[in-house]
């Protein structure tokens, strides 16, 4: 059963009887007792384990167990009972042939790196491996993070089915939801889950064993978690309950972990799994094109399709909007009778316009080649009834390619086509948000008889393995979002990727023979690329992190072992960010400036702060959460607070690639959203709430005709979205419940619309928290030029900023507003906008403002740190008494 790539040892038989079973259990116990009476240090017992292995280094990140050493033997064998399907299929995967020298590392080191490319078996064998050695046991899981919550659920998935075990073993826990039973003994779980896990029991000692999955992808959460098991795992060898760390990662960039005494003081060993990875012709562009790089798409596949022998093409793109636009491209360019190969089923899918526009095409290019399709019955397709663009949640059933095929007047004349070319094109979309149902038919052979093409987004380049891929065709650019370290403002940027992700698409069409990489963009471009990505950690505001932290009692974050540490600048602006809401306590400003200026960094959490790091949300949704205890208001917070975080509630009706009938129903739609968006604001004091009472309005709708997804449909909403509202309006409502006993909430999907003196509370709970997110309308006297019109100015910003279009509130231009974000496009834009009155400010954000001269009537004294403000005298403009659960005030 064990293999190993070493002739001297031998594989193990597994032990028989469960007497022998229970001795060698108490052996392991034994001996790892042993273990702890030297001092716990980060990476002890490291150095001695390696011993003559050569130290993992920039370019040698290999070791692999020492040839002179006796065989490891598994002290306890956990029997599988898989079945020989099963078995012959991880037979296959390159890392079974490591297996022995994993679990030797494992078992003589405390922290183990392990890299291997994609697909190599990582994900879904280690566990397995760790499991079948006794790794797991009644009160002991072994526990697995990913950065996506995609691979979390579908990875238990696959593991449960290949162990043949039930979800009760083999379980998962994402942010809404999981399975985990007590029997769970292999636990996924995205790292945010776990860094929760870690605030309630900081030990993890309800793990033997924890595996760090996709370390390469260096999520933020990922990054924080390999920093703070650096020291777990010390403190639990010092309790005499040894843990175990495994950071699994393809094969990038593994020095920020191996290169960094910080983190590791003492060098773990770095296990490389070999993948069989065929050689890759890479075939660079003479020129590279700057703009339509999807177009560019569509003629090389085009013509790989029709020039070059049988294989799988994997197309990277960089959205969804235009993955859905190139397959929708490249079905219409091989239209194809489904029933003609996978039997039944409508070929759905197809426009008037795109048809005239083919024609057209035709006409204007004389060097193509007729394709072998009867173009007048081209009209008879059915016209697609739904949108495609709406990815995840259209049918994007198989439609399979033509039998035809296209020349695009590249130059090759008929006498170039290869007999493949009369190839059927087996198209799929593959991203992120899509569907896991839809995800998962890229694993499933294509039709017989056709060429499969995905189009992809850069999921493909190392979650998912793609089986049969030859050729890649990569645009060599990505959409990322891009933060301002210091004020948060987003914008989405399609930039060009670094060389390891290009090198990383490369691969992925070498996975079962040889095959070939074209790029889209020339080698001197190349050149200029990033070597790797920056981790994320740099690379976005860091508030929340920070807060979670300081919960952990982590006050000095600049001293946190990171393995890549964020910018000064962004743990500055966070801690600032943080004191202003009330989460940290103020640093004193008294003292020597240096003093001053290092007391601002290590502020430690206030009580109000500890309330905030228990709700899975940002903290400024954290605070409002907090303060929402009155006037029946939680449940109404709650909802505008999952809104807000899940994003994206409302369709956005993308116009590229329309037919004219196609626009005008999108226009229809579009009309429909706004009129209802309307209705939504409601009258008066709620129409102040803005954009929060739109989407407070739209979820209340929506359960009220009881969340369909033809109500979703019909006006305009995200299905998907509404449905993950809900989720996490449990989740929270659960959340508030445990903070405030008392609070006795349960959600009511069916709740009533807030009252008007209750919307009004809301938007001063709103301005509690998204108070540094202020904004004041530039009036007419202060107009420098055109270019103010209209704008806004915040404390942040020296720019005019705007309130977007798409607001309710765009016309009616507010004095004062507060905004969810803003994002630039055109301009500046505030998103998610709300009302406020001036006269609240002083009293709910007293570190914004400047008083010229003495108040006549100064606020009543507010607490910063509890957001409690004493009332001394009754006041007009102070008709909130906040309340906080669980929190002594005065
Ligand atoms: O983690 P790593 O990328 O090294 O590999 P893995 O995710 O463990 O996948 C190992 C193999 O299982 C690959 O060849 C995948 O294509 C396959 N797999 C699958 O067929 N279906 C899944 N749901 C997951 C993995
Ligand atoms: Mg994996």
């Amino acid at each position: 059963r064990r293999h190993s790539s070493d002739s001297e040892s031998e594989p193990e038989e597994p032990s028989s009887s469960e007497e022998e079973m229970e001795e060698q259990k108490q052996e392991t116990a034994q001996s790892s007792a042993s273990d702890l009476n030297s001092a716990a240090k980060p990476g002890e017992g490291v150095e001695e384990a390696a011993g003559n292995q050569k130290p993992a280094g920039p370019g040698a990140p290999v070791c692999r167990a020492a040839s002179s050493k006796a065989p490891h033997k598994p002290a306890v064998f956990v029997p599988v009972d898989r079945t020989p399907e099963v078995q012959e299929a991880r037979l296959k995967l390159p890392i079974l042939a490591e297996e022995q020298v994993i679990m030797e590392a494992i078992s003589e080191n405390p922290i183990v790196i392990i890299c291997g490319e994609t697909g190599s078996g990582k994900t879904t064998q280690v566990p397995q491996f760790l499991y079948e050695a006794g790794y797991a046991s009644s009160n002991c899981a072994i526990g697995i993070t990913e950065p996506r919550r995609v691979a979390a659920v579908s990875m238990s998935q696959r593991v449960a089915k290949e162990m043949n075990l039930s979800h009760r073993v083999v379980s998962y826990q994402i942010r809404y939801e999981g399975n985990v039973t007590d029997e769970t003994r292999i636990k996924f779980m995205t790292d945010g889950v776990l860094l929760k896990e870690i605030q309630k029991d900081f030990m993890l000692s309800k793990y033997k064993v924890i595996i760090i999955d996709e370390a390469h992808e260096r999520s933020m959460y990922t990054d924080i978690l390999i920093g703070l098991l650096s020291r777990i795992v010390p403190l639990r060898k010092k309790k005499g309950l040894p843990l175990k760390l495994i950071v699994m990662s393809a094969t990038l960039r593994v020095e920020d972990f191996t290169d960094n005494k910080r983190l590791f003081p003492v060098t773990p060993p770095v296990i490389q799994v070999d993948a069989r990875q065929f050689p890759v012709t890479v075939h660079f562009n003479k020129k590279t094109p700057l703009d339509d790089y999807s177009g560019e798409c569509f003629r090389k596949v085009c013509k790989i399709h029709r020039m070059l022998p049988s294989g799988g093409i994997l197309v990277f793109l960089t959205g969804q909007a235009e993955v859905h636009s190139l397959c929708r491209r490249l079905r219409k360019a091989f239209p194809f009778h489904k029933n003609t190969t996978t039997g039944g089923g409508d070929d759905k899918e197809d426009s008037v316009e795109e048809i005239r526009r083919f024609k057209k095409s035709r006409k204007r290019k004389k060097v193509m080649t007729l394709p072998k399709i009867d173009l007048d019955n081209y009209s008879v397709v059915p016209v697609d009834e739904g949108d495609e663009d709406r990815d995840a949640e259209t049918d994007d059933d198989d439609i399979a390619g033509s039998d035809t095929d296209l020349d695009l007047g590249d130059g090759h004349s008929e006498e170039d086509e290869k007999p493949d070319s009369s190839l059927p094109l087996y198209v799929l979309p593959l991203y992120s948000l899509l569907a896991p149902e839809k995800q998962a038919k890229v694993f499933r052979a294509p039709p017989p008889g056709t060429r499969l093409c995905v189009v992809a987004t850069n999921v493909a380049e190392t979650s998912l393995t793609i089986p049969g891929i030859k050729y890649v065709v990569d645009c060599g650019k990505v959409k990322k979002r891009f933060y301002d370290k210091i004020t948060g403002v987003s914008s989405f940027r399609v930039t060009w990727i670094s060389q390891a992700s290009a090198n990383q698409r490369a691969g992925r069409a070498g996975r079962t023979e040889p095959g070939h990489c074209y790029r889209l963009y020339s080698s001197a471009v190349f050149m200029d690329f990033e070597k790797f990505s920056p981790p994320e950690i740099t690379n976005r505001p860091v508030e929340d992190l920070i807060l979670q932290m300081k919960a952990l009692n982590i006050e000095k974050v600049v001293n946190f072992p990171f393995p890549t540490p964020p910018p000064a600048e962004a743990l500055a602006a966070a801690e600032e960010v943080l004191v202003a809401l009330g989460a940290l306590k103020e640093p004193p400003k008294t003292g020597r400036l240096k003093q001053q200026l290092a007391a601002k960094l290590s502020c430690p959490i206030s009580p109000l702060g500890r309330i905030m790091a228990t709700f899975p949300v940002a903290p400024r949704y954290a605070k409002m959460l907090a303060l929402s205890r009155q006037h029946d208001c939680l449940p109404y917070t709650i909802t505008i607070v999952a809104a807000m975080t899940v994003r994206e509630l409302f369709e956005e009706f993308d116009r590229r690639v329309m037919s004219e009938e196609e626009t005008a129903k999108l226009k229809e739609k579009k009309g429909r959203l706004l009129q209802m968006q309307k209705i939504w604001a409601g009258q008066g004091p709620m129409q102040k709430l803005g954009d929060l009472m739109v989407m407070l309005g739209a979820v209340g709708a929506c359960e009220y005709a009881g969340c369909t997804r033809k109500f979703c449909e019909e006006n305009g909403l995200r299905y998907k979205a509404v449905l993950e509202i809900r989720r996490l309006r449990g989740q929270l409502t659960t959340a508030v419940n445990s903070v405030c006993s008392d609070a006795g909430l349960y959600v009511d999907p069916k709740m009533k619309p807030p009252t008007e003196a209750q919307a009004t509370y809301l938007r001063q709970i709103v301005l509690a928290g998204l108070g540094d997110h202020l904004a004041r309308r530039v009036q007419a006297e202060e107009l420098l030029d055109d270019k103010w019109k209209n704008a806004y100015k915040t404390a942040l910003l020296d720019d005019p900023v705007f309130i977007h279009p798409s607001s309710v509130l765009f016309k009616q231009l507010p004095e004062f507003v507060v905004y969810q974000e803003i994002i630039e496009t055109t301009k500046l834009y505030m998103k998610g906008v709300s009302a406020v009155e001036p006269e609240w400010i002083p009293a709910l954000l007293p570190p914004y403002c400047h008083f010229g001269k003495p108040l006549e009537n100064p606020p009543p004294s507010y607490c910063p740190e509890t957001g409690r403000i004493r009332c001394h005298r009754p006041s007009v403009f102070y008709r909130v008494s906040w309340q906080l659960p669980a929190v002594e005030v005065d």
